[in-house]
């Protein structure tokens, strides 16, 4: 049993750390694909996890294109060698939609399995993957006027994939908010936003009926109950454990950033995941960051 881990661009050298702890040298590295041996895990730095991955080999490229279609329909190649030969099968396999959902969309249901060459004749492929869209990157239909910065987006990855939302009405408090894409998104649900950041939100966002706007430090606000709470505020990993640890018995559903720089500190993420209730995944709209999903 076995499991292909895939790490976002530019951290692989993150997946690998949390993988090599659990299987050492048996993992193996094809790019920014990583096979681990033993059933599979939900590491932090993985963005897709291919299930149970086949190792085939393959007289040429229509053979190849006929095993994967042979299984099913829907595939999302991986390329990191022999880039033409890759792209090569896919043509011969049938098109995936790669058109931009709606946020809080129904996740899509057909299995997308992926497939990667780890030679010219060597075929990995697994017809079962964790995300439901190619290399765990949804791409949303953007809204370009409403929301006063792209971090919206992280906000509509994590509720989408969660299948969960603020209801209208709920009291809701999203720290580290300005400029406001968070609190906007928030708002457009109907939520009651309480949105505390030292910096200023835009104007046309701190002016919503739903938005109350605080100037204040995030660490400096005594907990109060709420229907969730939300952070994106730049600040140490340790720092926001501590603040997510007293806001608990507050704050039934939670969704943060933790921000990483420099030498990424496995030792505070992993801190984070031994929280009861939660997990931490690197959503398609993180950079060096990581969400914590707390409740949800
Ligand atoms: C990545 S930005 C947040 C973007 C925001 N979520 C959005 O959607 O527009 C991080 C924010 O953390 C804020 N911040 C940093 N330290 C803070 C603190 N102690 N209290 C409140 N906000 C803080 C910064 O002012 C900055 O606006």
């Amino acid at each position: 049993m076995s499991a292909a881990y895939l790490a976002p661009e530019g951290f692989e050298a993150e997946l690998a750390e949390e993988l090599a702890r659990e299987v050492g040298d048996a993992l193996q590295r094809f790019g920014r694909l990583m096979v681990a041996p033993g059933p599979p895990r939900a590491p932090a730095w993985a963005q897709n996890v291919w299930y149970e991955p086949e190792r085939v080999a393959i007289a040429s490229i229509k053979d190849a294109a006929r095993t994967l279609r042979a299984r099913q329909r829907n595939w999302a190649a991986y390329s990191w060698t022999a880039h033409r030969r890759v792209a090569l099968i896919a043509d011969q396999l049938p098109h995936v939609s790669a058109k931009p959902i709606a946020p809080f969309a129904p996740l899509p249901t057909a299995p997308l399995g992926s497939f990667t060459l780890l030679d010219r004749d060597t075929l990995l492929f697994a017809g079962r993957c964790a995300s439901p869209f190619p290399h765990g990157e949804p791409r949303f239909v953007e809204d370009r006027e409403g929301p006063p910065s792209r971090a919206y987006l992280k906000l509509w990855e994590a509720l989408t994939l969660i299948g969960q939302r603020p209801a209208p009405g709920q009291t809701v408090i999203d720290l580290g908010s300005a400029p406001g894409g968070w609190t906007w998104v928030l708002a457009e649900l109907g939520a009651r936003v309480i949105s505390v950041d030292k910096a200023p939100l835009e104007p046309s966002v701190a002016a919503r009926p739903e938005v109350e706007a605080r100037r204040e430090s995030a660490f400096a606000i005594e907990p109060f109950e709420v229907d969730w709470l939300f952070s994106d505020v730049i600040c140490y990993p340790d720092r926001l454990r501590r603040l997510v640890e007293r806001w608990r018995p507050f704050a039934p559903r939670m969704v943060c950033t933790i921000k990483l720089q420099g030498q990424t500190d496995h030792e505070a993420v992993r801190a984070f995941q031994a929280i009861e209730g939660s997990r931490v995944v690197h959503l398609g709209h993180n950079r060096h960051e990581l969400c914590w999903l707390y409740g949800v």
